[in-house]
């Protein structure tokens, strides 16, 4: 039988069994609406309010800055948008990176078709944003800088401290996708300038579907689904009580244990990338070299096509992700590997292994054999190293 080795954490995480248990009676004995004034209601609003508080504690925010959404996007969208259109008075212009997920890109380009504008910060080649280009680009008119606390596909973490008082000098709301940092750095919101940050419970082991936005108080934004008066009126909509029960179990499990989960990940983090550059030649490690996710391994090998890569390792039952668009339907490189300066074709063969709580050494072992023979395979029917070899 083949083996089966998860090593794509980033892009989901499988719900932990003690998450599992803590939604299930919400799905059938504690199934009131928490609108509901009778208890069987008042039930599953204090399991909402408890999540909060679970939420808010691992940042160090106040339970009532804490608004629950339909996971990272969703709440990507409404601080963008919802910070823009409140703000509009002021100023239209807006400041993100290159490497910012989707969610944030695609929100800022669709406000660029209404009338607002955005600047699109360079990162160094180890992804991290030019923070003169940053200074330099502030104007009058600047009502928001959004940038990633990490980065999904090369790990990156960003000077979030220094760009939030950048931005609080300059009296500019702050926005920061906090989508892959969450579970796996200390987040305190007191220490950092912080004025919105988007959150999402699949990557740490919660249900997908359910995320959060932590709003500081204070903060000028318009509301994001109008209708009845959850979520303070900001985001209507009758509440996923199972999943976010489900999150803010999950929250809480993830910053009990997240020094020896970090440890673990970054152990096995370690020792992946070392048997890499031990074993395979003509690659190089993307993203930052120290300030990287503890679970981000992120590989460009040379000569290889990316989606032969990934397809070759879920034949041996390893199932990861590549440098290229093409779940959209595109074959383009990655956005984010292309703004740290890789040609086209040394990010189509790119490989992110992302690790999570399940992971094994022994795993890490099978890994790096079959990598090495499939990175061989590959290679042998690559014109372009034939020359190489020959030389
Ligand atoms: C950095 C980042 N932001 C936002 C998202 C979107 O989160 P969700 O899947 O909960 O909408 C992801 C998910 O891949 C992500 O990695």
């Amino acid at each position: 039988m083949v083996k089966q080795i998860y090593l794509d954490n980033a892009a989901t995480t499988p719900v932990k069994k003690e998450v599992l248990e803590a939604m299930l009676p919400y799905f059938t004995e504690k199934y009131g609406n928490p609108s509901s004034i009778y208890r069987l209601g008042q039930a599953t609003r204090a399991a909402i309010d408890d999540a909060r508080e679970k939420v808010a504690k691992a940042i160090n925010a106040n339970s009532r800055e804490i608004f629950f959404t339909g996971g990272g996007s969703e709440a990507d969208n409404w601080a963008i948008k919802g910070i823009a259109y409140a703000n509009k008075s002021k100023g239209n212009h807006i400041i993100t990176s290159k490497i910012e997920h989707h969610g944030v890109l695609h929100t800022c380009e669709y406000l660029e078709r209404n009338g607002f504008e955005v600047t699109y910060l360079d990162v160094d080649k180890n992804g991290i944003v030019d923070i003169e280009q940053l200074k330099n680009t502030i104007t009058d008119k600047t009502i928001l800088i959004t940038i990633m606390f990490a980065n999904n596909e090369i790990g990156t973490i960003q000077p979030i401290k220094e760009i939030g008082s950048i931005a609080k000098e300059n009296r500019i709301y702050f926005h920061t996708d906090a989508v892959q940092a969450i579970g796996n750095i200390k987040i305190d919101l007191d220490e950092l300038n912080i004025d919105l940050l988007s959150m999402s419970a699949h990557k740490l082991y919660g249900p997908k579907g359910v995320g959060a936005l932590y709003i500081r108080q204070g903060v000028k934004l318009h509301p994001h689904i109008h209708g009845g008066a959850q979520e303070k009126n900001r985001r209507a909509g009758t509440e996923n009580v199972p999943a976010i029960v489900g999150f803010g179990k999950a929250v809480e499990l993830a910053y009990e244990t997240i020094d020896e989960h970090n440890r673990k990940l970054m152990t096995l983090r370690d020792k992946l990338i070392n048997d890499i550059y031990k074993k395979i030649e003509y690659v190089r490690l993307n993203g930052h070299p120290e300030n990287r996710l503890p679970g981000n391994v992120n590989f460009s090998f040379e000569f290889i096509e990316g989606e032969s890569l990934l397809l070759s390792l879920d034949m041996v039952g390893i199932s990861a992700s590549s440098g290229s668009a093409c779940t959209s339907g595109s074959l383009d490189p990655s956005h984010v590997l292309l703004a740290i300066g890789l040609p086209h074709e040394i990010a189509h063969g790119s490989l992110r292994l992302t690790l999570g709580d399940f992971n094994t050494e022994e795993e890490m072992d099978y890994v790096v054999e079959n990598l090495e023979k499939i990175v061989d395979r590959l290679r042998q029917m690559s014109p372009l190293y034939e020359n190489v070899a020959k030389r």
